[in-house]
């Protein structure tokens, strides 16, 4: 076991550690000579991608936070609408579809009963099935009538990390994908975009280079008994997704909120010394965070705020700041996500916790 956890203590370590590859291998295993993306075990042509007129995307857990990422790159790209929905709620919620619906279920294991089951309704309806799963042959990617395979390798940590990064990579390449078949994208931004995804995996890099600072913040939430996490668009996404990992794996109550919601509720929470951790890292929406961190520090809240390196406004008002290097907008859930993965970590490790096999959780969950 020891070697399978490549020189760390824990596998959630060692796969945070991973997620350079993953996203490397995830990407290049698809690109040709000439830099185009080929989805072998997607056989949509551009009349099948034309006659689609909606999209969902469903999963449970940390996929259907990965989901809600591709949600933003699909509608941005490919200009299709996309409905997101948690697996277990979609199968009850009587959902309209036809043959001009496609449904994407990501799943990590491929295993995941609710998951199952919605991809069974929606092909009964009539649906296009795409499954993103990490496991070759796995039961969705069975059932699906087209598959893209994360190449993330495999995850033993219950807590997910690198088979998140890799689903978000996976949609990405969807979306472009599709834009390009349907032209709702130039072949120099389809290009250009590629690159981008390409320099992801060594900032990454960059950004694990700095988990001891990382964990000596972490230690400011340690001994919490509940956290807020904040963020506005793709950053609600990646403290969604950040609340999770902390919860599941150190037990503090955590939630997320969109910023903007927080006069509507969630500000009467606020305390001494709440830790709120806020992530500022769209530039449309900064302004707009710096306010939402006022309004929480004036109600005693400690923030730490994950923002892009060379912003110094967010470091006037926040308690700690964690800065990690730019990429464009849709694509910064990549790099905000990481930090908060170590922070879950760290904090799970300093209360003494089982990080690896967390209390009550199960990898892989294949009862409805
Ligand atoms: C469990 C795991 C989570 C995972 C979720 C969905 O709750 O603990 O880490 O995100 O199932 O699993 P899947 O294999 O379908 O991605």
């Amino acid at each position: 076991e020891a070697a399978s956890k490549g020189g760390f203590d824990h596998f959630m370590m060692k796969e945070i550690y991973d997620q350079p590859q993953a996203i490397h291998d995830t990407l290049m295993r698809r690109l040709d000579e000439d830099g185009m993306i080929h989805l072998d075990d997607i056989k949509l042509t551009k009349e099948d991608l034309d006659g689609i007129t909606k999209m969902y995307i469903v999963a449970c857990g940390t996929a259907y936070h990965a989901g809600l990422v591709g949600k933003y790159a699909i509608e941005k790209l490919a200009k299709v609408p996309v409905e997101v929905d948690i697996a277990s709620e979609f199968r009850y919620s009587d959902p309209f579809i036809d043959e001009h619906t496609m449904l994407i279920v990501v799943s990590q294991s491929g295993e995941t009963a609710d998951t199952l089951a919605a991809m069974k309704l929606a092909k009964a309806k009539g649906a296009r099935v795409l499954a993103i799963t990490n496991v070759v042959g796995s039961s969705v990617a069975r059932e699906a009538h087209d598959v893209f395979y994360t190449w993330a390798g495999p995850e033993i940590a219950v807590a997910s990390t690198k088979a998140y990064t890799a689903q978000m990579i996976a949609f990405y390449m969807i979306a472009l994908d599709f834009a390009y078949k349907k032209g709702t994208i130039t072949l120099e931004a389809y290009h250009e975009t590629i690159k981008k995804i390409e320099a992801l995996a060594p900032l990454v890099q960059e950004i694990l280079a700095d988990k001891d600072e990382i964990e000596k913040i972490a230690m400011d939430m340690k001994d919490a008994q509940n956290a807020f996490y904040l963020g506005r668009g793709v950053d609600y996404t990646t403290a969604r997704e950040a609340a999770l990992k902390l919860k599941e794996i150190s037990y503090i109550y955590t939630e997320a909120f969109a910023a903007g919601e927080l006069k509507h509720g969630p500000i009467a929470l606020i305390d001494q010394g709440t830790p709120v951790l806020c992530i500022v890292t769209q530039e449309a929406l900064e302004e707009k965070m710096i306010s939402n961190i006022k309004e929480v520090k004036a109600r005693g809240a400690f923030v730490i705020a994950i923002t892009r390196k060379g912003n110094t406004e967010v470091a006037k008002v926040a308690d700690d700041v964690i800065y990690i290097p730019g990429a464009d907008d849709l694509l910064m859930p990549v790099l905000s996500v990481i930090p908060t993965q170590l922070i879950s970590y760290y904090v799970s490790i300093a209360r003494g916790n089982d990080v690896d096999k967390p209390r009550n959780l199960a990898k892989s969950v294949t009862v409805e």
